[in-house]
């Protein structure tokens, strides 16, 4: 089984089943961890947002265009912030680490 640690907004860590082919941001609005993902995975929202650890951030897909763009007009990103509904589960991720990014 392929797990995902988050730390959420409360500073709680969880340990989530990863899902083939979900993106990272379901994962995370299913489990209710704090993720509304209101754009539905469109790369609108922003409320995805969270903060990869440093060692997981160069294997993840870089980041597309779109992507970059609509973190750029949030007030405060990260070296390491991403969308998760841009970031696609696969058993490849197995203990990949992240956390919930403050609500902007
Ligand atoms: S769910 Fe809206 S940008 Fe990710």
């Amino acid at each position: 089984m392929a797990v995902l640690h988050v730390t959420d907004r409360d500073g709680r860590n969880h340990t989530l089943e990863g899902a083939e082919g979900w993106r990272v941001m379901e994962i995370l609005r299913d489990h209710g961890v704090g993720v509304e993902g209101i754009c539905g995975g469109a790369c609108d929202c922003a409320t995805c947002h969270v903060i990869v650890a440093p060692d997981w951030a160069g294997r993840l897909h870089p980041a597309r265009e779109d992507e970059l763009l609509k973190l750029d007009e949030l007030p405060a990103i990260e070296a390491t912030s991403r969308l998760s509904c841009q970031i696609l589960w696969e058993e490849a991720l197995d203990g990949l680490t992240l956390t919930l990014a403050e609500v902007n």
